[in-house]
């Protein structure tokens, strides 16, 4: 296996050598229009290709109401002229939250909600030089195994991961969620794409990435009997059902979920895993479930893939990992490389329904070349930018005005942003934005002014 190594490339001919060394075809595309080409969402036009991932911050208010950090992050990536904006994880219920500061949707705080969606929508139409308005989408959630109380772990687990338990020291009798517990956790999810829909986001994302609760309940193999353990319908259920009810609760609202389509977590306890060898995918049921979706009324799909505190370079190629925490013996090209192949693999097997593809910020300034070869070849409709987007929130006004990225300005790949979130946020970057965010320091009124 090629070992891990950092970005040091200092030209294009560098990256495509080292890319070809490691016996991997990254497409690459010298022409970059193709980004800016409008495209069409649930009859909604996006005016680019180009799109903003959800990254928490964990900077709300106590009711969960969006933070003064929260507006200012939004307010940037508006005006940085992404035709999609996936707002963060944002909780169903307050027991469903992983972070003391994290966003919660309820009616306490839906004002809240609808101010951040003003100020979103209005330093859309004040950017210059972009002819956007972007879309929408607020990711809603419930943090399973990962949910904590003031700060106490409060897991909520539908099946026993040797795994994952573990790790989150979770003990072997620890009770499973029972299926009345899981159906009016479904019930807040409905109550919340209603708030998000009043609150004036385009749509809603029903969260099953990452080992969140409905990420959990698709590898719950093991779960004994009801209706939402075993067989692929039961662990589908949920999230099926939670499309088809918003669907049929709100038909206005643009219905879209951010899936881990491959977990890594050996079979029976992980999804889209390979039997024999979890280093493998196997995608057979992440397409049924998509099948499932599209068939139920899904607008979008956004890919993803791992569960971050178990393999974090899955999902999110690094240079440096956060402290403490191993260095994968894998070159992060042939991380990229994974994630273009899974989410290329299903947008082809669907190709009418648009799929944001992952894994784009290690690129660093190549990562135009690479999402318009993707975009191109069909493999992915839309491009997204996470820890891109933190760096440098202007990334699509800066392609759409210069044709190319200052390496200056981009993300560095170097976890400061992970660090931060696991200390419980604000979370930001800490390299281009280091103003506002510090490690170790809470961010003081004067310095967050500043920044302003
Ligand atoms: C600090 C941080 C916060 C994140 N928050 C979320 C989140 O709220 N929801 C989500 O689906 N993914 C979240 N992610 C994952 C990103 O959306 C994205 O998938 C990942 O960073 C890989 O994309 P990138 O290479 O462009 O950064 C987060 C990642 C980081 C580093």
């Amino acid at each position: 296996m090629a070992g891990h190594e950092r970005f040091r490339f200092k030209n294009q001919t560098a990256f495509l050598d080292k890319a070809r060394s490691l016996g991997l075809e990254i497409p690459f595309s010298q022409d970059i229009g193709i980004l800016f080409e409008k495209t069409q969402i649930a009859g909604r036009t996006l005016s680019n290709r180009l799109a903003s991932h959800p990254m928490e911050g964990a900077d709300a208010e106590a009711d969960g109401a969006p933070g003064e950090l929260t507006l200012r992050k939004y307010q940037r990536l508006a005006g940085g002229g992404s035709g999609l904006i996936w707002f963060e994880a944002t909780a169903v219920t307050e027991a469903g939250k992983s972070k003391e500061r994290q966003l919660w949707l309820s009616k306490r705080s839906l004002d809240g909600f609808k101010r951040l969606v003003e100020k979103t929508r209005s330093a859309a139409r004040r950017s210059a030089g972009l002819d956007h308005d972007p879309l929408l989408i607020l990711q809603l959630t419930h943090s399973g195994r990962f949910s904590r109380r003031s700060g106490v772990r409060a897991p909520v687990i539908v099946h026993h991961s040797p795994i994952l338990d573990p790790l989150l020291k979770i003990p072997s009798d620890f009770r499973l969620a029972r299926d009345e517990d899981l159906d009016a956790i479904q019930e807040a999810f409905i109550s919340a794409a209603k708030l998000a829909a009043e609150a004036g986001f385009d749509g809603v994302d029903i969260k099953a990435c990452h080992g969140y609760l409905i990420s959990e309940l698709l590898a719950a193999r093991t779960r004994p009997g009801g209706k939402y353990g075993g067989p692929f319908e039961n662990r589908s259920r949920f999230l099926v059902e939670t499309v088809q009810n918003i669907r049929i609760v709100v038909p206005e609202t643009v219905v879209a979920s951010r899936l881990s389509v491959y977990d890594a977590i050996p079979y029976p306890h992980g999804f889209g895993v390979n039997k024999n060898d979890c280093q493998k995918e196997d995608l057979d049921e992440p397409k049924a479930l998509i099948q499932k979706l599209v068939e139920m009324g899904i607008s979008l799909i956004n890919i993803s893939i791992g569960i971050p505190s178990h393999k974090p370079h899955l999902g999110r190629p690094f240079d440096k990992p956060v402290p403490g925490t191993s260095i994968p013996d894998e070159h992060p090209l042939v991380g990229i490389d994974r994630l273009l192949r899974i989410s290329g693999s299903l947008q082809q097997a669907f190709p009418s329904l648009p799929v944001v593809g992952t894994g784009y910020s290690w690129l660093r300034q190549f990562f135009p070349n690479v999402a318009s070869a993707v975009i191109k070849a069909g493999k992915s409709s839309i491009i997204g930018l996470g820890r891109e987007s933190l760096a440098n929130p202007d990334f699509a006004r800066e392609l759409a005005e210069k044709g190319a990225l200052d390496p200056k300005k981009t993300c560095l790949a170097c976890s400061g942003c992970s660090r931060l979130l696991r200390s419980g946020g604000p979370v930001g970057c800490i390299v281009r934005d280091k103003g506002v965010y510090r490690i170790g320091k809470a961010v003081s009124d004067e310095s967050f002014d500043k920044a302003r």
